[in-house]
């Protein structure tokens, strides 16, 4: 939008939290909340500017492309924005305000929200919101439908005020020398001893400044977060949007109360989601799959047609179509499974790549390997990559079987179509086409526990 800067007020500890971190670097919907209220400014405005303190250092990692202020005490949101004067100098413009534990705000409302400043011509305009449960936050005092009195805070309200349904969202738009002329005015003399921004509005009435309220339809978003429940509540608001909108798209979630999804993430239409299944970061599922209960799916890529059984857990890794893993599995760490292979129940796979076909149903540990096609991998063989210092590769090469409980000491590589007997410990490489056998030979004894028994 023309004309505008943005300010985000993130300097706050996070007192009510009982946290040292701030309290924009928590997440929720799998953000910190920071960065939600940033990409819903970013809609409006390229001219950003952050108020950061409380964990500063934090905070500048993690967001980029924004104007930084340092607000080295934190003496109340007055106070932060007043340190954010001198970004403000000489600017006559609109400035929007808004908190960084704000999260659920979209873009649309606060374009709505910017235009029906604009349109009203008013010095400053405060978003508000009717709420069931007004606790805790700023009340509006208004003096008719159109104009507000002033905000009083929760903490500094009278029984009559505290009646009072309608409430602050501490998103606002300024006229910028209009702000910063008041803001010099505002004294701490309240309950917190703090620099109330919402004093603004106060002072710019007493002026007979023409201040607008425009309240949102949906209150759910302007949701703040000040306490560890209230950071749980808004992270099922996200939860509850993300499981509706991937509906919408066709994919079935069989129970959206305990299905974790991250708002980057992307599934085909007809994939089944079962209860409680959590899926992260930027994972993207194909068409048609269907993910089990007790899943975890991070920043992973799962193919259509794929059944991911039980109990898994997939991360960094790339799988296939019509693949079947778990239940059980573990998958991890840039690991590659090709079609129509099946990873099968206590798996762990690290690191390595499976071709089309292969099979490694029960109990393997497969690390730093290259498995080629239609290999099959027996119950309970291990590729021993480590040495206790470094990491060494296996390579298995297309249609070789791998026999049960054989261990293979990397570096080692195991031959096309190669046979590897049960049970053996293979530390040399084995040709293609032929036989590896490399354990004890057995001996049976005849008649030994007759003799035994003779002896007692
Ligand atoms: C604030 C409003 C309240 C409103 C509520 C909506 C004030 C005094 N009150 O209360 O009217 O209903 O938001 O959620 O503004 N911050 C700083 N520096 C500071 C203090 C705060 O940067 O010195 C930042 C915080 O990091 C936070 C935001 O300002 O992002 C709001 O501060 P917070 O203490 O949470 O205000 P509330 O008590 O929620
Ligand atoms: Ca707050």
């Amino acid at each position: 939008m023309e004309n505008l800067r943005i300010l985000i007020l993130a300097a706050g500890k996070s007192t009510r939290m009982k946290s040292k971190y701030a309290k924009v670097l928590h997440r929720a919907g799998g953000r910190a909340l920071i960065e939600h209220s940033l990409s819903a400014a970013r809609n409006l405005s390229t001219d950003i500017s952050v108020v950061v303190g409380h964990s500063a250092d934090q905070v500048k990692a993690m967001v980029s492309e924004v104007t930084f202020v340092d607000q080295k005490e934190q003496l109340g949101t007055g106070h932060a924005v007043l340190a954010a004067r001198e970004h403000f100098a000489g600017y006559t413009g609109d400035v929007l305000i808004m908190p960084g534990d704000v999260p659920l705000i979209s873009a649309a409302t606060l374009k709505a929200f910017v235009d029906f400043h604009r349109h009203g011509g008013f010095r400053a305009s405060v978003l508000t919101a009717e709420i069931a449960d007004p606790t805790g936050y700023g009340r509006i005092v208004r003096r008719n439908d159109n104009e507000i009195d002033s905000i009083v805070e929760h903490r500094d309200a009278s029984p009559d005020a505290l009646r009072i349904h309608e409430i602050n969202s501490s998103i606002y738009v300024f006229n910028a020398p209009a702000l910063f002329e008041s803001l010099a005015k505002i004294k701490n003399e309240n309950a917190q001893r703090e620099y109330y921004l919402p004093d603004v509005i106060g002072i710019l009435v007493g002026l007979k400044s023409k201040i607008g309220a425009f309240k949102v339809s949906s209150a759910e978003e302007i949701m703040g977060i000040n306490t560890r429940q209230e950071l749980a509540a808004v992270d099922r608001v996200m939860r509850r949007r993300k499981c509706e909108s991937l509906m919408a798209e066709g994919v079935t979630i069989m129970d959206p109360e305990t299905t974790y999804i991250d708002e980057a993430v992307r599934i085909g239409a007809d994939t089944v989601i079962y209860p409680s299944v959590q899926i992260y970061g930027s994972t993207m599922i194909g068409e048609e799959s269907t993910i089990h209960s007790f899943c975890r799916i991070s920043n992973s890529k799962i193919g259509g047609r794929t059944v991911v059984l039980e109990g898994c857990i997939i991360v960094d890794t790339s799988v296939g179509e019509d693949v079947s893993v778990g239940p059980y599995a573990h998958l991890r760490m840039g690991t590659v499974v090709g079609d129509t292979a099946k990873v099968g129940n206590f798996v762990e796979i690290k690191k390595s790549t499976l071709g089309a076909g292969t099979k490694s149903m029960h109990l393997a540990y497969l690390g730093d390997a290259t498995i080629g096609k239609n290999v099959n991998v027996g119950a309970g063989v291990i590729t021993c990559n480590y040495d206790g210092v470094n990491k060494h590769p296996t390579v298995i090469e297309d249609g070789a079987f791998v026999g049960t409980d054989s261990q293979l000491i990397a570096p080692v590589k195991i031959g096309k179509d190669a046979y590897v007997a049960a049970g053996s410990s293979i530390t040399e490489d084995v040709p293609a086409d032929s036989l590896a056998i490399a354990r004890g030979r057995q001996v049976n004894k005849d008649g030994w526990v007759k003799e035994r028994k003779k002896k007692k």
